[in-house]
């Protein structure tokens, strides 16, 4: 980077991931003053396609750097001379946590162990470095019927995933309170909408009932999520990056807690409606519970509101309606996801750069 080069330039990790790229194409064009690198190894989340009406902007940058790799993302920092960070990279689907959950102490902790020293050795000369640290609602565990996560919940995590977050959001908040390092965390809600990885509980249940597959809901499929669509979260996060005080927690969530089964139900009515034929409902099969499967999450989003003005635009149904069309309007997506076949367009795109 040339030191004439004045613009505030921020890391985003995992900006290849479901919400890391809707984030980046919300910030992209918003900001043409600033310039984005995204960070991100490219696991099998990772998928450079949903980036490609940003990738040539003037203000964006990738690197295929992982995490856990110090001196990679050292010199990754050097080259951008990176002054803050949003980080999201991380394996985030609890399931694999529970049969793998290897992966999730490496790049959710160790990563974040990286990234926090890379922070802390970038102000080592007084410059000022933010770090946003993007978390889950999942760290606080599961409530009884009645309840919210507030910013003072107690940490109470269940599986790998939550308790790998757990641990980088307390090494985080460390990072503040005993090196001064300016940070902000965020606890979201589950989210849905364009570029979830079909693995996930939405694009999965779209997908088989696209294609009359069985529709396999855990357990009795009574367990609550308070869901938020993606692209709310991401105002949160611009929000929270740019006016958040540093040292503070903010919980985000949409106040829409809907039952699993409620929502494989309210999918099925949906695509009966645009699609037409035999009721898919009839393909809901319950199958064995997950271990450890949390009841019921809802947060309680009163402190951003009140301290940041922020509120979810979208409705449930809305933002169920704009997700189930973006799937059918891009089934290519979710067919080269399924296949692998997104991984070749690094290699095609990015292999020569
Ligand atoms: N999806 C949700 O509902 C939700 C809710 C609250 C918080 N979060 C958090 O938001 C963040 C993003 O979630 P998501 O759903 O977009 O996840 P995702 O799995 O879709 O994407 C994760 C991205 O991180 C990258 N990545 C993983 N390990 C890496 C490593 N070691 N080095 C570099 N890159 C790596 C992957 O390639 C991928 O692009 C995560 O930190 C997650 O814990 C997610």
């Amino acid at each position: 980077m040339s030191s004439q080069d004045s613009r505030k330039r921020i890391a985003v990790t995992g900006g290849a991931g479901f919400i890391g790229s809707n984030l980046l194409l919300h910030l992209v064009p918003r900001y043409p003053g600033y310039l984005f690198v995204n960070i991100d190894c490219l696991t099998y989340a990772g998928n450079m396609g949903n980036l490609t009406t940003i990738e040539t902007a003037e203000n964006y940058r990738f690197e295929k750097v992982d995490i856990c790799e110090f001196e990679a993302l050292r010199a990754c920092f050097d080259k951008y001379e990176i002054d803050s960070l949003i980080h999201l990279a991380a394996e985030s689907h609890v399931d694999r946590s529970i049969t793998g959950p290897a992966a999730f102490i490496s790049s959710n902790i160790g990563g974040t162990f990286n990234l926090l020293e890379l922070a802390r050795e970038r102000t080592a000369n007084g410059r000022p470095f933010r770090f946003h640290h993007v978390s889950t609602d999942e760290v606080f565990g599961s409530l009884g019927k009645t309840g919210y996560f507030t910013e003072q919940s107690a940490y109470r995590p269940n599986s790998p995933y939550s308790a790998s977050k757990a641990s980088a959001d307390h090494l985080v908040r460390a990072y503040h309170k005993t090196y001064g390092l300016e940070v902000v965390t965020t606890n979201c809600s589950n989210n849905y909408g364009p570029y979830q990885f079909p693995e996930k509980l939405i694009p999965l249940m779209i997908r088989n009932a696209i294609s009359g597959k069985p529709l396999p809901v855990y357990g009795d499929g009574k367990q609550i999520r308070d869901w938020l669509y993606v692209q709310d979260h991401c105002k949160a996060l611009d929000l929270v990056f740019h006016e958040g005080k540093a040292g503070e927690t903010y919980n985000i969530g949409g106040h829409n807690e809907i039952e699993n089964i409620e929502i494989v139900t309210s999918l099925c009515r949906i695509l009966d409606e645009i699609l037409g034929g035999e009721p898919r409902k009839k393909l809901i099969t319950f199958v064995k519970d997950r271990p450890g499967h949390d009841r019921r999450y809802a947060i309680d989003p009163t402190y951003i509101k009140e301290q940041l003005g922020w509120e979810p635009k979208h409705t449930f149904d809305e933002g169920l309606r704009k997700t189930v069309q973006w799937y059918l309007d891009n089934e290519a997506w979710m067919e080269s996801c399924t296949s692998g076949e997104y991984q070749k367009y690094y290699e095609t795109m990015y292999a020569n750069r």
